[in-house]
């Protein structure tokens, strides 16, 4: 079977004079397996989020191949980028992101809704899931951070997608709340098969994770522990 995510020889360069060493992703190579958690950790500046933003297809590279089960980026155009991105690919952001004019219902079913599924129930259920029974109908400003990202959580997962790419997810959070979302997230993705690759500095990321890489200059290489790593 093929992987969720294959990625080969990855270049981007944001410097218009494109210096190789300026170069946010200089060759950067990784595969996610079906369901791993994966831990994507490294200092601010080293290429995180120009990766997921890539992977997720909301960025393009300069060169390199990125493939989503098997089917290349490049290959599918924008449209087909678009659809895989609704489809295939749940996003958690450190500031949350949910849409403030929406309820909490309202922001997970227009996850749903844009991956072409129009029952309520599973907005309901994604909800419950991750323990808002009874907030579905808060707005954003009426919820905690905690709650604002299990809202998040809920939203990446209710379309049932193959990875979820979570960029500094605890960022924004106090640490006991930090890790009570990691928990969630991780366990949820566990029980439901889900992959998820976390874009991270903090090291307690890596304890939910079954495999670390690290993000070093643009490149990735594979740890067996980040405990003892400098952020
Ligand atoms: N839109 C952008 N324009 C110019 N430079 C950028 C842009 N996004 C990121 N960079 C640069 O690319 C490098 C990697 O950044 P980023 O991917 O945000 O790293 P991280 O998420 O690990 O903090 C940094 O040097 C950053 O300044
Ligand atoms: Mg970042």
């Amino acid at each position: 079977m093929d992987p969720v995510i294959r990625v080969i020889d990855l270049w981007k360069n944001y410097d218009p004079n494109g210096r190789e060493n300026a170069a946010a992703l200089r060759g950067t190579n990784l595969e996610i397996q079906r369901g791993e958690v994966v831990a994507l950790y490294g200092k601010s500046g080293s290429g995180k989020s120009t990766l997921l933003n890539i992977l997720a297809g909301i960025d393009r590279p300069d060169k390199g191949r990125v493939e989503v089960e098997g089917k290349g980026l490049e290959s599918l155009g924008e449209e087909g980028r678009t659809q895989l991105r609704r489809r295939r690919i749940g996003f958690i952001f450190q500031f949350f992101n949910l849409l403030p004019t929406l309820t909490a219902f309202e922001n997970v079913f227009l996850s749903l809704e844009l991956a072409g599924n129009f029952d309520h129930q599973p907005a309901y259920q994604a909800l419950q899931a991750v323990g808002l029974e009874g907030k579905e109908n808060r707005f954003p400003s009426e919820l905690s951070g905690g709650e604002q990202q299990r809202v998040a959580i809920a939203r990446a997962l209710v379309k049932e997608p193959a990875i979820i790419l979570a960029d500094e997810p605890t960022g924004n959070l106090d640490s006991q709340t930090g890790a009570q979302v990691l928990d969630l997230l991780s366990g949820r993705c566990r029980q439901f098969g889900t992959s998820l690759l976390m874009a991270t500095h903090s090291p307690l990321t890596c304890q939910y994770s079954d495999r670390i890489l690290r993000m070093v200059d643009g490149r990735v290489v594979e740890e067996t522990s980040c405990a003892e790593l400098p952020a």
